[in-house]
C-alpha cells in the first residue's frame, strides 16, 4: 500500500480545540455504527485474533466489539470517560488518557500481541506520535487494527477525515503506521455489510524485532 505524500499541517486541526476532557466528560453509553457494522469487525477479529493474544484496545469505550465466546489472555483499555471504561466487560484493566496532550502509552515494550483502535483514529491530532508508541508496544509480529466507518463527531475530527475521500483516508491511516518505521504488511480490508455503515479497516504487523 503506498502512503500519502506530503501532508499538510492543517490536516491535523480540529473546529474544535478545547480539551478534550470537556467534550468527553459524559459517558457516551451508546454505539457509533450500526449493528451489522459492529458484526462485520467483531467478525474480523474472530479471525484474525487468538486466545492467547494480549490485547490493548486504544479510544475504548464501553463496547470493545470482540467476540463474546473468546476469552483473550488479557484486554487492557485506554479511553477519555472513566465511566465508560469501568462498564467496559472485555476490560481486564483500564486507564484514562488523552492521546492529544500525552500520546505515550503507559505500557513496557512488547507488551501486546494486537493493537486496536475502532472509529476513533480521526481524533487523532498526534498520529504519528502515538503509532510509533502502538509500535512499541506491540510484540514483533503483533498486529495493529485500525477501523473506520464514515460518522463522525465533526467539530472533533481533524480536517484530513473531512476532506478525503474514503480511500485516501485509509492510505493516511497506513501512512501513520508505515512511519512509524516498524509495521510491515500495510493492508486495508473493506468489510462494509450490505445497507449499514461501512467499515474500512486498515492492519499493520509488527516488523519481527
Ligand atoms: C466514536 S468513540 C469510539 C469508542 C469505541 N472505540 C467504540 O468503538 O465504540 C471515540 C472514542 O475516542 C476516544 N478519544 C477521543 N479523543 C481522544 C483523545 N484525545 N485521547 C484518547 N482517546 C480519545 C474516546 O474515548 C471515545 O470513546
Amino acid at each position: 500500500m503506498s502512503e500519502l505524500p506530503g501532508l499538510p499541517d492543517d490536516f491535523f486541526a480540529r473546529e474544535d480545540e478545547t480539551p478534550d476532557e470537556d467534550f468527553y466528560q459524559d459517558p457516551r453509553f451508546t454505539t457509533h455504527i450500526d449493528d451489522a457494522t459492529i458484526v462485520a469487525l467483531t467478525n474480523y477479529y474472530r479471525e484474525v485474533l487468538k486466545p492467547s493474544d494480549r490485547v490493548l484496545d486504544l479510544m475504548s469505550s464501553w463496547i470493545s466489539h470482540l467476540p463474546n465466546e473468546i476469552r483473550y489472555r488479557h484486554v487492557a483499555g485506554l479511553g477519555m470517560n472513566e465511566q465508560e471504561l469501568a462498564r467496559n466487560p472485555r476490560l481486564d484493566r483500564y486507564g484514562v488518557r488523552n492521546l492529544n496532550v500525552t500520546p505515550v502509552l503507559p505500557f513496557e515494550d512488547d507488551a501486546f500481541d494486537a493493537v486496536l483502535m475502532a472509529v476513533s483514529v480521526q481524533y487523532l491530532t498526534r498520529p504519528f506520535e502515538v503509532f510509533r508508541e502502538i509500535a512499541r508496544v506491540l510484540a514483533p509480529r503483533g498486529k495493529c487494527i485500525v477501523s473506520m466507518s464514515h460518522r463522525l463527531f465533526p467539530t472533533k475530527a481533524i480536517y484530513a477525515f473531512h476532506v478525503l475521500p474514503p480511500a485516501d483516508r485509509c492510505r493516511l491511516v497506513g501512512t501513520y503506521m508505515h512511519r512509524s518505521g516498524r509495521m510491515t504488511d500495510i493492508e486495508v480490508h473493506d468489510r462494509s455489510p450490505a445497507n449499514a455503515d461501512p467499515l474500512w479497516i486498515v492492519s499493520g504487523t509488527r516488523s519481527p524485532a
